[in-house]
């Protein structure tokens, strides 16, 4: 079975106030419709995912990989919308409001698993509280709460009897259930989790930080890293080769500043550091591109459920100049790490002429990392 996920983020948030439409805003160091998605694109059983936008909403760059389809007017205009852009590559989809940010894992896989017998499946919890009818500020009635749940997304549904149902649907709906129940369709409740909160008002920003608060895990690393000077034309300093009168001598391509920007996130990981992981007395790893083992710490951040937050990296040598190779530089690490250019920064410093590398013996690295649990 293959799944497309769906993430609605064409609404305009206007019960939740603020400048920013809700989905935009940021919500503990990443904005709502981030969260969401990557909720999905990390799940191993999704294969494919379409974003929903506002046509007047520009897609953050760290969101252009997706598949973009621009939204309608109402909920059921934008679903339609992103139906139409996956009709025929898949056999599911997963709607998901953008809304609810905090989705975990096993919440997308109870959906799936009740997809197996039925056409539809949704997320749901049952009441607690009890029910009244009221008026006028008193009580006229109470309702029994059994049988009775509070919907939540990501609901799921069988691709091509869902997009029959929103094309023959008339008039308007609160979820895609409503629309999969109009035309006859089979959907099976799975539980869902009170964490898989909707922000609807301003209110339920604080809510969800307070969950997040909870659950959030960040670690951080540090690396450091001398090499030595010795004869050559250039040095390699964070991927990039600067034409200089010495080479730099090590075991690897002997690039001190990508050294330390691993070590920190092996580092941030207690994964100890690059000769643990790739030992100097194995013949295998002389020569090794020092991207290779930036490459393996980005990858075992990842295994680990971590997202490379930023990267820090101090260069101290008297010569060569950086200053003129630190964009370059930067772009270099940030392609490696597959985060944004403005996550990754790389600076420099002599030592005022003091120790190894004030006399020109060597250049020193150092480096911090932090990694967030996604
Ligand atoms: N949504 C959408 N297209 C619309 C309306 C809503 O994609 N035309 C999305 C929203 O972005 C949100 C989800 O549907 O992720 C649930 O809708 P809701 O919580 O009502 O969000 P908004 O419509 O943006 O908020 P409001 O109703 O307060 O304006
Ligand atoms: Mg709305």
């Amino acid at each position: 079975m293959t799944v497309a996920a769906i993430i609605l983020a064409a609404g305009r948030g206007t019960r939740a106030g603020g400048g920013l439409p809700k989905q935009w805003r940021t919500l503990a160091g990443q904005s709502v419709t981030e969260r969401a998605v990557r909720a999905f694109s990390d799940h191993p059983n999704v294969d494919r995912l379409v974003l929903v936008v506002h046509a007047d909403d520009q897609v953050p760059d760290h969101l252009a990989e997706f598949q973009i389809a621009i939204g309608g007017a109402t909920r059921q205009a934008s679903v339609l919308a992103g139906l139409c852009a996956v009709e025929g590559t898949v056999d599911q989809v997963l709607i998901h409001d953008s809304a609810r940010p905090i989705v975990r894992p096993d919440l997308i896989d109870r959906v799936l698993d009740g997809l197996r017998d039925c056409a539809g499946a949704a997320p749901a919890l049952g009441m607690r509280d009890a029910l009244w009818t009221g008026q006028a500020g008193r009580v006229t009635d109470t309702i029994r709460r059994d049988g009775l749940y509070r919907a939540q997304t990501p609901q799921g549904f069988r691709l091509e009897a869902i997009l029959a149902a929103h094309r023959a649907f008339q008039g308007d709906a609160a979820d895609d259930v409503e629309v999969a129940l109009s035309a006859g369709l089979d959907v099976a409740i799975v539980e869902g989790d009170e964490d898989n909160l909707k922000i609807t008002a301003a209110a339920d920003f604080d809510r969800a930080a307070r969950v997040l608060g909870e659950s959030m895990d960040i670690r951080t690393g540090t690396g450091f890293d001398v090499h030595r000077f010795g004869p050559g034309n250039q040095v390699r300093l964070c991927g990039v080769d600067v034409p200089f009168d010495r080479g730099l001598q090590g075991h690897s391509d002997a690039d001190v500043g990508m050294h330390a920007v691993t070590d920190a996130i092996y580092g941030a990981l207690a994964e100890g550091d690059i000769g643990r992981q790739f030992p100097p007395s194995d013949p295998q790893w002389k020569g090794t591109e020092s991207a290779v083992f930036l490459a393996h710490a980005r990858d075992l951040a990842a295994d680990r459920g971590f997202a490379i937050g930023n990267v820090d990296c101090t260069l101290i040598c008297e010569a060569p100049k950086i200053g003129p190779h630190a964009p370059a530089m930067q772009d270099r690490l940030a392609r490696i790490l597959g985060i944004d250019r403005d996550r990754v920064s790389v600076k420099a410093t002599t030592s005022e002429k003091l120790g190894f590398t004030g006399r020109g013996e060597g250049i020193a690295a150092q480096a911090v990392a932090t990694l967030v649990r996604r």
